[in-house]
């Protein structure tokens, strides 16, 4: 079966003299549904976030503010993304491990999900993350 890989989408961007826009819609520029919206902020230096992988939750992660890493593992390889721009997101579907480290003081990252929040959705253990995505192969 072949398996949803993330990738970077290039949020519309409108200049204008009084400062930049960027937004997404459902069904336009990200592929799915939006049900939920939240975001990290007031991270302490050196501290990391997420750490996890969900097992139906897909996401748009963007760097509203400063800069973080992303970084995404799919069972075989790591991948770091730096996100510092408030125009560009990664998509993360189901079934990524995902961590965000590196936090710039004042950083915002935006997360947009196609879940409601769900406890059970969670693979905290990254070997019991390991071993579902092999079954899959
Ligand atoms: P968690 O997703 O573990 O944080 P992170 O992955 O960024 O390190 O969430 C931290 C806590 O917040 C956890 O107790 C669950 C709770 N939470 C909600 O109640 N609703 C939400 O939408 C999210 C994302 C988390």
């Amino acid at each position: 079966m072949q398996m949803p890989e993330p990738y970077i989408i290039e949020l519309p961007k409108i200049l204008d003299e009084r400062g930049n826009l960027s937004f997404f819609q459902n069904e336009q520029h990200i592929p799915f549904k939006i049900q939920r919206v939240y975001w990290i902020y007031d991270v302490p230096g050196g501290e990391v976030r997420g750490s996890h992988a969900f097992k139906q939750q897909a996401e748009l992660i963007v760097a509203l503010s400063g800069s973080f890493d992303l970084v995404l593992h799919d069972g075989k390889k790591e991948i770091k993304y730096s996100l510092n721009r408030s125009y560009m997101g990664v998509y993360i579907p189901q079934m990524i491990w995902r961590r965000l480290e590196n936090f710039s003081t004042n950083s915002l990252a935006l997360v947009s999900a196609n879940t409601v929040f769900d406890e059970q959705d969670y693979i905290r253990d990254f070997n019991e993350f390991l071993a579902l995505k092999n079954e899959h192969l």
